[in-house]
């Protein structure tokens, strides 16, 4: 398969992620179809995409014979490993021999779900990042069975329509971007539970100070722009002091065993009461859009 031949997207899920991973490549228009097994979350997602008038070169379906003609799948499911299973036995059988087939998974793991796929050679991790069409980062995830030209195809794929793939040439728990994001995440908590610094002080420490720098710039451009010598005098007496919990604070596991999940049921670290949820989430994505018209513009 040369990436010049691919043409017909199958994604699998019509969720938060399916519904944007769409959008994007029928922007770039290819030829693409969403298969949910729920009516209704395709109801929805052809509501949300109508807002961005793409419905029209998009197929909505239920019948799993739309994945006979793939080229290429992203499978954009529910997160369980039983369901994912389920879901390739199936489908691995019935795809041409020549198609790619990815999985977004957040964190399961590509050679356990590779299990259930019928020649796993051809199947690899495409993790997305959520919006998909506004995040350009892709990382592309090598199971122990994936071979090179799968794992190349997949990067060619999405350089093809603007992302930046990065190559992981065998899988870890939380790929790159979870590493990062939970290891942030967990000195954060443990400077709040100890009293050194809010909630609301430790995100602007992000969204005036360390996100401007890692928008632009990756933590190895840091220390050779701040100078090694003073990174390393820092990195001798600070990394003993970092939090390195092995269990999940109750700061997080209060929060989510109460079932406040944040913006989604109106309570999480923040309070999201009447329409602040929805506003969260605009504000979100228009800022996103700015920042990504400024830096990305090349990509486009
Ligand atoms: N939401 C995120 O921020 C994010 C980011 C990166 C990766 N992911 C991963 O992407 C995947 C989807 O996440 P999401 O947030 O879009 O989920 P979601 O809950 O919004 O959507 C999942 C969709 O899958 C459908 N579905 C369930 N079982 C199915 C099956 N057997 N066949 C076809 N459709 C089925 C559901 O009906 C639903 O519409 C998950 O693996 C998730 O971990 C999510």
């Amino acid at each position: 398969m040369q990436v010049e031949r691919i043409h017909k997207i199958v994604i699998a899920g019509s969720g938060v992620m399916g519904g944007s991973i769409a959008l994007l490549f029928a922007q770039h228009g290819y030829e693409v179809t969403v298969y949910d097994i729920s009516e209704k979350g395709l109801e929805q997602c052809k509501r949300r995409l109508r807002e961005e008038n793409k419905t029209g070169v998009i197929a909505f379906t239920r019948e799993k014979g739309c994945f006979e003609r793939a080229d290429f799948v992203i499978e954009a499911i529910v997160e369980n490993l039983e369901i994912k299973h389920a879901f390739w036995r199936e489908i691995s059988a019935i795809v041409p021999g020549q198609a790619i087939l990815t999985t977004n998974t957040s964190g399961l793991s590509i050679t356990q779900i590779a299990k259930a796929v019928i020649s796993p050679e051809r199947f690899c991790g495409m993790h997305w990042l959520n919006p998909p069409h506004i995040c350009p980062l892709i990382e592309v995830i090598k199971g122990e069975k994936t071979d090179a030209e799968t794992a190349n195809l997949v990067s060619q794929t999405g350089i093809r329509v603007g992302r930046v793939p990065v190559m992981l040439e065998k899988e870890v728990p939380g790929f790159l971007i979870n590493r990062f994001q939970f290891a942030i995440l967990r000195e954060a908590m443990s400077l709040v539970e100890s009293g050194v610094a809010g909630k609301e002080d430790i995100d602007r420490v992000f969204k005036y100070g360390l996100g401007l720098r890692y928008a632009c710039l990756g933590p190895f451009e840091i220390a050779d722009l701040g100078g090694l010598d003073t990174f390393y005098r820092i990195a001798s007496y600070l990394f003993k002091d970092l939090s390195d919990a092995k269990q999940v604070p109750p700061m997080l596991s209060e929060l989510a065993e109460n079932g406040d999940y944040g913006v989604k049921t109106g309570k999480g670290f923040y309070e999201y009461s009447d329409d602040r949820a929805q506003r969260v989430i605009e504000k979100r994505d228009k800022d996103f859009r700015k920042v990504a018209d400024c830096l990305y513009d090349h990509l486009i």
